[in-house]
């Protein structure tokens, strides 16, 4: 197992290709397949690209508190490659704005008298807005223009703001629908274990810590 998760393939830049090109096959191939000309063609797309992205952000969102609570040689690869992780979820996410940009660009009348509520147009370019900026500040060159405290805090923020954006339209779907799919089931309760996994960590570390200063 440790030599499998220290292979080169699954791991740093290798293991963004493995990720991202079936992502992106599989999401040029619905585009294909799918209906373009009609606005409801689109949806789909939309939600397609969005199932390959969610389980990526939500590994992402629960790395570190994966190996704080229970820490192995899987959540050490996971906390290794979570940044990776983060933009094969960006990569994913970028279909999901081609689409979007397509139903909104080109079937504009469908997308507003359908689909569009103030909202979630806001919460939404926010999103893509916070997803951009950790995105550029995942490499050298964005980096070195915040100093540590501000990247920490913008990727704390942006990881909190899309995982709650996600969780909450799976929510939705879950408790405003008579019968949700299964798949907005799983989602909605992995996006809650995801939480609840930072959650835990929390608790585990306020705990320990007078214990730690007791000692000190
Ligand atoms: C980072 C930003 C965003 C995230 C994380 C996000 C997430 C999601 C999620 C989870 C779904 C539900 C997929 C499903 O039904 O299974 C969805 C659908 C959708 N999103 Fe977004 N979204 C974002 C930005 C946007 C923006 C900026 C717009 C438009 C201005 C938009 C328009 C839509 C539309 C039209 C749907 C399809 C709704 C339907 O099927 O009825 N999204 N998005």
């Amino acid at each position: 197992m440790k030599q499998l998760l220290q292979n080169k393939v699954l791991n740093n830049w290798n293991l963004y290709w493995l990720i991202s090109i079936p992502i992106s096959i599989a999401c040029a191939l619905a585009m294909i397949r799918g209906d373009l000309s009609t606005g409801a063609g689109l949806l789909p797309l939309i939600e397609f690209s969005v199932y390959c992205a969610v389980p990526l952000i939500y590994l992402a969102f629960a790395a570190s508190s994966l190996h704080g609570l229970f820490p192995s040689l899987f959540s050490r690869w996971l906390l290794r490659n979570r940044s990776i992780i983060g933009l094969c979820f960006a990569t994913a996410m970028a279909w999901q704005l081609l689409s979007i940009l397509w139903l909104v660009l080109v079937h504009t009348q469908f997308y507003l008298e359908e689909q569009y509520v103030l909202s979630d147009a806001i919460e939404g370019t926010v999103g893509y807005l916070l997803l951009l900026a950790m995105v550029l500040t995942s490499f050298k060159f964005g980096r070195r223009r915040l100093t540590p405290r501000q990247w920490k805090l913008l990727h704390k923020i942006g990881i909190y703001y899309i995982w709650a954006y996600i969780w909450s339209t799976y929510w939705w779907q879950v408790f405003s629908y008579p019968d949700p799919l299964p798949i907005d089931i799983i989602y909605y309760w992995a996006g809650f274990l995801a939480w609840g996994l930072r959650l835990g960590a929390w608790m585990k570390k306020n705990w320990q810590q007078p214990a730690v200063g007791r000692a000190v």
